[in-house]
């Protein structure tokens, strides 16, 4: 079948022969399929899905397209996390060091920011020499040396998830189960792991907006996961409002520094010891979940997470000097507050476009070949539920060039809906699947 034939097959409904997916995805790794196609082919997917079959063999051809890890001569369990990206989504950061720490290796292999969500390696990379394209050997060794490693879509680590998260970033294919239960399984997958904890996030700021769409993506992926072997559960948690103060690259370190010093906002902390301690009974050092969460805890209060993620920035070449002094983060130049129009109490955030106002002032990207501002961002003030006064600061917008400020002001403007009647929040742990 020729390219232009598969895509066509798809946009009609038709299911993908094993055989012409696995072609599809060795083209995309090996660039002989151009962007044009793949982005046709993603969009045919967007609209008409992967049946379970067409999904196991695109996840296996992607997990297959580069190096997939042994782990199995280190000692211990090997058990990773990976959320489905939101707004503030910073867990990653201090839950890794703070699991290893705790006992259980965390091979990470994470991605960059994904439409209006913040990525994991974009973050990393605002720390002044942090280097998340190591070689298969070097992350190895970290994960050896330091039981924390975290890496990204490389050459040889899971190629073709590199290639296609990018385009999908650009070319509105990113909020399908089948393309993000693939992109995360195979990332998953290829780190040798014996167990995975989901965060899949649902509301505004999320990919899924309802509970019915988040519930059938951590089913699939608990599905993906199981039959592969990996013991795999995932938390459905609520993304109606930011994760925590901070919102963007260099900001959300600071604040991920934060929580491993003890001094998180709680919802950001309840994220990292409530998912924290169920890596650790998956990983077999708890045998129960208020043991873990206590454990976690416990690497909080003395300071183990936070030397350990001493010790896994400067492995990764990032000045370790951080961790005690945030101020050697990339900071932006101006600050601009966003105020409330009336009085009242906050009834919504569209956290979705607290995201893009983020990307409009430079922190994310609108096309794949754009580079990203680290120091941009946003400190949310103003929460579900809060009272405000007419006037009042809810957000002040960080940034270094002013042209996508005006842009920025009214996607924040419009993102509260502030009234007169008290709500009640919701929890942020909505369901687990296991
Ligand atoms: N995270 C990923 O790694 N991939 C997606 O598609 C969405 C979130």
């Amino acid at each position: 079948m020729r390219m232009a034939d598969v895509i066509r097959h798809k946009r009609d409904g038709g299911t993908l022969e094993p055989e012409a997916i696995r072609k599809v995805i060795a083209g995309v790794t090996d660039g002989s399929i151009p962007d044009y196609q793949a982005s046709a082919l993603l969009m045919a997917v967007f609209f008409r899905g992967l049946d379970d079959n067409e999904l196991v063999v695109w996840t296996d051809a992607m997990l297959h397209s580069g190096d997939v890890f042994d782990m199995s001569h280190l000692s211990g369990a090997k058990v990773d996390k990976h959320s489905t990206g939101g707004v503030g989504d910073k867990i990653s950061i201090p839950l890794a060091p703070l699991v290893s720490s705790c006992g259980v290796r965390v091979p990470m292999i994470s991605g960059r920011g994904l439409g209006h969500t913040g990525g994991t390696l974009d973050k990393l990379e605002s720390i002044p020499g942090f280097r998340t394209d190591l070689s298969p050997a070097r992350f190895l060794e970290g994960v050896r040396t330091i039981g924390a490693c975290m890496v990204g879509q490389t050459e040889s680590i899971v190629p073709a998830d590199k290639r296609l998260y990018a385009l999908r970033d650009v070319t509105g294919t990113v909020e399908s189960i089948p393309l993000i239960s693939a992109s995360i399984l195979s990332k998953k997958l290829a780190e040798g792991i014996s167990g995975l904890v989901l965060d899949v996030k649902v509301g505004s700021g999320a990919f899924m907006k309802t509970r019915e769409q988040a519930t059938l993506l951590a089913r699939t992926m608990v599905g993906l996961g199981t039959r592969s072997g990996v013991r795999t559960v995932a938390y459905l948690t609520d993304m109606n409002q930011p994760i925590g103060w901070a919102v963007g690259n260099a900001l959300e370190i600071e604040e991920s520094i934060e929580v491993l010093r003890g001094a998180g906002p709680a919802d950001t902390v309840e994220l990292v010891v409530t998912l924290g301690g169920r890596m650790l009974v998956l990983g077999g050092v708890s045998s129960v979940q208020t043991e873990g969460e206590a454990l976690i805890r416990a690497a909080i209060a003395d300071g183990r997470g936070l030397e350990t993620f001493r010790r896994m920035v400067e492995f990764q070449g990032g000045d370790p000097a951080v961790v005690d002094n945030t101020d050697l983060l990339p900071r932006a130049r101006n600050q601009v507050d966003v105020r409330a129009g009336r009085g009242g109490v906050v009834q919504a955030i569209n956290c979705e476009l607290l995201g893009l106002a983020a990307v409009a002032m430079g922190g994310g990207r609108r096309r794949k070949e754009d580079g990203i501002d680290p120091a941009v961002g946003l400190r949310v003030l103003v929460r579900l539920g809060d009272p405000v006064v007419c006037g009042q600061p809810l957000v002040t917008l960080m940034f270094n060039d002013s042209r996508g400020l005006s842009e920025a002001e009214y996607m924040v403007h419009s993102a509260y809906s502030i009234g007169d009647q008290v709500i009640e929040v919701g929890q942020t742990f909505i369901d687990v699947i296991e």
